[in-house]
């Protein structure tokens, strides 16, 4: 009806569509996520996080084998993001499930297990019956989730809402951003009875204080990312390289493409380029590689040099100033983004790739808040 519509621009406000709207935002959602978390302590006093919904079971969390995130799509991604630093700052071994993998197999979980569900919704079916199980099988069930009073966030024995706000479009942006963002914040929480660490856990509560400056500073690539995707308009195909802390970032930049863009695209861990992906690379395809600074980078351009031999038609993204170092001939085009703390540099670079999904889809005509086939939340199996 007209009144529905007149409600929705209402909503939009300045925006065209939810997602752009919600690309936008991540500056503002970001900032909710953290609001009242983190604690800036005086000269003498350490910066700490405060997860109130999680305070009285961390002792159990640290004394846990193992942890296992649990989710789908981009929601697994998320978690991939936060995984290496959850490792470092515990010390315990972080797996992966798939939420219906997890369930398709019956794999193993245990009492001594620290299972974490993160879902947007709340309401995911695949990540509910992954949750049914592991309460089975005994594990202490966190829950991450965006919806509060949603399934998954009354089935848990504690869990973190990311307060990112009601996320409209069916692409997932901002709640990807406020997931990794709590993970992170997790992750301090869980590595904060070590001394070992202080340097470090400050340094990224640093980085997470200046991350909604740092995306405001990203989210101004919006025109250059306007006129990438008018260049990619007609391409079938879309690779996305990344690795350590941004193989997530390529998966993720990658499914955004392939779900509102109707492009085929694919996220590629660089370490097995050689193992099969290479072989697709010519002077056609466009491909994403993520070269941002970390313990990564120089593996990355031998990656860059490899695939500029076999002619491949390079994107580049690096951090500010490091262009030349990322450069090879004349080829490639650079995207430069803001540099952060390494494990929150994933936070970053998805930006340009969810600018650049956007303007695909506008461009090509795609109804970008509701692509074919999809529902924002997956209630069935
Ligand atoms: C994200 O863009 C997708 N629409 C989809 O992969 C989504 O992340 C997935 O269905 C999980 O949803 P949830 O976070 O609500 O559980």
């Amino acid at each position: 009806s007209i009144l529905k519509m007149e409600v929705e621009q209402i909503n939009k406000g300045k925006y065209e569509h939810y997602m752009q709207k919600e690309i936008h935002e991540q500056p503002e959602s970001l900032t909710t996520t953290m609001r009242g978390r983190l604690i800036r302590g005086g000269s003498c006093k350490a910066k700490t996080v405060l997860l109130g919904g999680l305070k009285d079971h961390l002792k159990t969390i640290r004394r846990s084998r193992r942890i296992v995130f649990v989710g789908c799509g981009t929601s697994y991604n998320a978690a991939l993001a936060a995984r290496s630093i959850v490792e470092e700052l515990s010390g315990i071994p972080v797996t992966m499930e798939i939420a219906s993998d997890l369930v398709d197999r019956q794999g193993p979980i245990y009492r001594e297990d620290t299972a974490v569900f993160v879902s947007q919704s709340g309401e995911t079916a695949d990540t509910l019956l992954a949750l049914e199980y592991a309460l089975e099988n005994g594990a202490l069930c966190v829950g991450i989730t965006n919806t509060v009073g949603s399934a998954i966030a009354r089935h848990t024995h504690c869990g973190v809402h990311i307060n990112a706000g009601c996320e409209i479009g069916v692409a997932s942006t901002k709640a990807y951003t406020s997931q990794i963002v709590v993970m992170a914040m997790l992750a301090l929480a869980i590595g904060a009875d070590t001394l070992s660490n202080q340097a470090r856990r400050e340094a990224i509560i640093d980085g997470l204080l200046y991350l909604p400056r740092k995306v405001k500073e990203v989210l101004k690539l919006d025109k250059e990312m306007k006129d990438l995707a008018k260049l990619l308009i007609a391409e079938q195909s879309l690779l996305v390289f990344g690795r350590g802390y941004n193989y997530a970032t390529a998966l993720e930049g990658a499914l955004k493409v392939k779900e509102v863009a109707l492009m085929h695209s694919e996220g590629i861990l660089a370490g097995e380029m050689k193992h099969g992906p290479l072989a697709l690379v010519d002077e056609n395809l466009p491909i994403v590689v993520i070269a941002t600074r970390d313990s990564c980078f120089s593996k990355q351009q031998s990656v860059i040099q490899q695939l500029h031999a076999r002619k491949g038609r390079l994107i580049v993204m690096c951090a500010e100033g490091d262009k030349a170092s990322v450069s090879v001939g004349g080829s490639s085009r650079v995207i430069e983004v803001p540099h952060v703390v390494d494990c929150l540099q994933p936070v970053i670079n998805v930006v340009p790739l969810q600018l650049l999904a956007y303007h695909l889809t506008v461009l090509r005509g795609y109804n970008v808040d509701q692509p074919r086939n999809l529902a924002k939340s997956v209630t069935t199996q």
